[in-house]
């Protein structure tokens, strides 16, 4: 085993020690309504001041710094009250890296929100949306037959050519040689 895996493995057993909890674990026990097979990638953040506010279906995945907010403190000073709101994310829903979902918004079952999306307003079921402010840029079917034929002709690369198999140095210059300027599919 080279010096660099056995670093990473080390790394990654000495981050298992002190966090062995997944994140999706941690909001579950803080009692936020979460579903099945739920993903929740490094540095969600879900409302946990107001955590019954907020429910998750299943198989949802929180990409990086995705945050879900059920409260809106913009009116503690002038108010004394702050503004709260449910959030409700459906099943099958993919949610993009750093978008922030505000609350009130109830995202519909089978959505994709892009990625850096400030969500504000409802999304229908089956869409992909994305920007700022999050609207509808497509549908799932259509943005799904898109993918699938990209797929069939695109480089595929399986478990050995990620990090969790240990990706050596000739594989991601193969990767890189391989994709070019266009997409590849990594399982
Ligand atoms: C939204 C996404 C799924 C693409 O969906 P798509 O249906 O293929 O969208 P297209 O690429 O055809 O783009 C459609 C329109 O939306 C815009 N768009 C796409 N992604 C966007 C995003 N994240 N933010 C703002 N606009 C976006 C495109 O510019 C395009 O605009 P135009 O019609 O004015 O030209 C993809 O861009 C995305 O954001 N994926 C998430 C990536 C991520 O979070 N990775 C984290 C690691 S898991």
């Amino acid at each position: 085993m080279g010096i660099f895996k056995g670093i990473r493995k080390l790394a990654s057993q000495a981050y298992r020690f002190f966090y062995p909890l997944s994140l999706v674990e941690v909001y579950k026990r803080m009692g936020v309504k979460i579903g099945s097979n739920c993903h929740f990638q490094f540095d969600v953040v879900i409302d946990h001041s107001h955590y019954w506010l907020i429910e998750i279906g299943d198989n949802v995945t929180l990409a990086p710094r995705v945050h879900l907010l059920a409260h809106d403190a913009s009116t503690k000073l002038h108010l004394n009250y702050t503004r709260i709101g449910k959030v409700k994310i459906g099943n099958n829903v993919f949610v993009g890296a750093g978008s922030i979902v505000l609350p009130g918004v109830t995202i519909g079952n089978n959505c994709v929100i892009g990625a850096g999306s400030v969500v504000s307003k409802s999304i229908p079921e089956n869409s992909v949306a994305a920007g700022n402010p999050c609207k509808v840029v497509n549908t799932l079917d259509h943005f799904l037959k898109n993918r699938k034929e990209e797929f069939v002709l695109a480089p595929k690369f399986d478990e050995s050519f990620t990090l969790r198999g240990n990706i050596d140095r000739k594989k991601m210059d193969e990767m890189l040689q391989a994709i070019g300027n266009n997409y590849g599919y990594v399982v």
